[in-house]
């Protein structure tokens, strides 16, 4: 595709002194209201080198560069150039590069085959997998899913919480009180009762601490008897979890959780110990943070046993001598902010310069609507049940539509699951927000149905059309037919997809494409009401139905880099 800021950059480039490509090239704005221009220049910065009015300096270069066929028109008003690109070369542009692409429209090689990590989901074992965790799981899926459009090779971490002192009082518990039946059946929910009565018991029978802190280090040392329950809890565990990355089509490149770096922490404390960066503390051993504003990390217990930090330690070590990363991305909730910081900053102090590419993405809180969820489990909401009860409650939705229901089970799944992953991604991701049920699976707002529903409809107008008509429009067509006001302005919706994929990797921002995609769903729906594409007109219908394949192909693209499926019939 003709990549038109560069292109506009050279002629103004030809035009000016003392202003390097690239900058020209940053200055060139997208004005929000299309009435000026598609493309503006602001001239400001150059009065000074080329002391001259900034009007003046606009009006010469609009002259200048008017003539060039890439635009229908060049203004010069105030200081500002407003360019407006022939309508016919982008619409012709875009639509023969989305033929060409298809399901690779969007994407770029800018990371030329790097390798990524992306830290997410990462849920503890034996805990339950709740509404709180869908940010981490979907927006860090998403992350992944960007980056691998950017021709980054990524390794998508389930980082899973399955160690750890509480396994010790698991075991415990499980063998006083425990039943493998009941596990079996309820794993997490069994699991965290074994959890908790062990803590009511322990305060009457505190020798039931030490036997917890023994069995921790039998299964620490490897025994064969306490290893063989732990891996049972993690498998038992893990099925419950699987059953929802299922529902959401996620998988990950690793599932190296806590437990995987038992074996490679004595090296990383030795080394730590030999930088002489431990600290002795009150029996404990800390890394002193805060003459770098943070607090003192502890990284060893008393007891020699170690701590969530200093798995994470060994962990961003592992992967860079493992897959000599670019990024290290951790998609985990922004109470763990310190606890980010902390080990950065413990990684520079191992005097290591890749401390620069670990990065957290940091994400709010979700919490809920009153009496919107039901409330099961005691007062967890199981994600599991939310995703369930989307599905259900889609599904009653396309009843009473009396639309489409030939294959409800697989459209209910597609939407469902759909509509609580956009609006999970639609959210800037910093924030807070509150899970609304209505808000999820309204079809007419800026939701997931609303896109899904979007893109039915084009699937349904090019089915309509039949396939020849569909063949004609994919063998090239006459672009001055989509140069009314709605074709264009959804072909350069389409045509900015490429650049929004970038932003959004670049800011790990996976709502800039909820955003556009809810743009480019809106501006198929104006062109779909302003214009009858089935025309009698062969070539005009021709080049109609190719803009409605390049909406629908976008679309799919963009559904696709956020972890959600695209419903042929809805
Ligand atoms: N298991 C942790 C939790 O639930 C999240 C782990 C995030 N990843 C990491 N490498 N620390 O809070």
């Amino acid at each position: 595709m003709v990549n038109f800021k560069e292109e506009i950059a050279k002629l103004i480039a030809a035009e000016v002194t003392d202003l390097e490509l690239a900058e020209i090239q940053s200055m060139i704005e997208v004005p929000q209201d299309s009435k000026m221009g598609d493309y503006a220049f602001p001239c400001f910065k150059l009065a000074k080198v080329m002391r001259k009015a900034p009007p003046l300096i606009a009006k010469g270069i609009a002259e200048k560069i008017a003539e060039n066929t890439m635009f229908e028109k060049v203004e010069q008003v105030n200081a500002y150039v407003n360019m407006f690109i022939s309508r016919e070369a982008l619409v012709k542009d875009v639509v023969d590069a989305v033929m060409a692409e298809g399901a690779e429209y969007g994407k770029t090689n800018i990371g030329n085959g790097g390798n990524v990590v992306v830290d997410f989901s990462s849920p503890n074992i034996a805990k339950p997998f709740h509404i709180g965790h869908i940010r981490s799981t979907v927006i860090g899926n998403s992350i992944s899913k960007l980056y691998r459009a950017l021709g980054y090779n990524v390794i998508g971490v389930n980082h899973l919480g399955d160690y750890g002192t509480q396994f010790g009082k698991m075991i415990v518990a499980y063998r006083h009180w425990g039943n493998r039946e009941d596990v079996i059946n309820e794993p997490i929910k069994t699991l965290l009762a074994y959890y908790t009565k062990f803590h009511v018991e322990a305060e009457t029978h505190p020798e039931l601490e030490d036997e917890a802190r023994e069995t921790f280090a039998r299964l620490e040392a490897g025994e064969p008897e306490e290893k063989e329950l732990w891996q049972w809890f993690r498998d038992e565990s893990l099925k419950e979890f699987n059953r929802v990355y299922d529902m959401l089509g996620i998988t990950f490149e690793s599932y190296a959780g806590e437990s995987f770096y038992s074996d490679k922490m004595p090296a990383v404390i030795a080394e730590m110990r030999e930088k002489n960066l431990l600290v002795p503390s009150e029996g404990a051993e800390i890394v002193e943070l805060q003459q770098y504003g943070l607090t003192d990390a502890p990284v060893l217990k008393s007891d020699g046993s170690s701590i969530y930090i200093t798995r994470d330690i060994a962990a961003a070590k592992y992967r860079m001598d493992t897959y000599n990363f670019v990024k290290d991305i951790y998609v985990v909730a922004s109470q763990q902010n310190l606890h980010f910081q902390q080990l950065k900053k413990i990684v520079e102090l191992m005097g290591y310069d890749w401390c620069k590419d670990i990065i957290h993405v940091p994400f709010g809180l979700v919490s809920l609507e009153e009496g919107t969820m039901s409330t099961r489990h005691g007062r967890v909401v199981f994600l599991e049940d939310v995703l369930t009860r989307a599905v259900e409650q889609t599904k009653e939705i396309i009843r009473e539509k009396g639309v489409n229901t030939e294959n409800i089970d697989e459209t209910a799944k597609i939407v469902g699951i759909g509509a609580v992953v956009f609006n999970e991604l639609s959210n800037n991701r910093i924030k807070d927000y509150v899970f609304s049920w209505n808000k999820v699976l309204d079809f007419n707002g800026e939701t997931g149905p609303y896109v899904q529903y979007t893109y039915a409809r084009c699937a349904s107008v090019l089915r309509n059309a039949g396939e020849e008509a569909v063949k004609a429009a994919q063998a090239g067509i006459k672009a001055q037919y989509i140069t009314s006001e709605s074709a264009f302005a959804l072909a350069k919706l389409i045509y900015r997809l490429p650049q929004v994929v970038i932003e959004a990797a670049e800011k790990y921002e996976p709502s800039i494409v909820t955003r556009h995609l809810v743009d480019i769903a809106q501006g198929f729906n104006r062109f779909y009401h302003d214009e009858h594409i089935l025309v009698d007109n062969e070539e005009e219908k021709a080049a109609k139905l190719a803009l409605v394949l390049a909406a629908k192909t976008a679309i799919r693209n963009g559904l696709a880099l956020l972890g959600m499926e695209a419903p042929e019939r809805m």
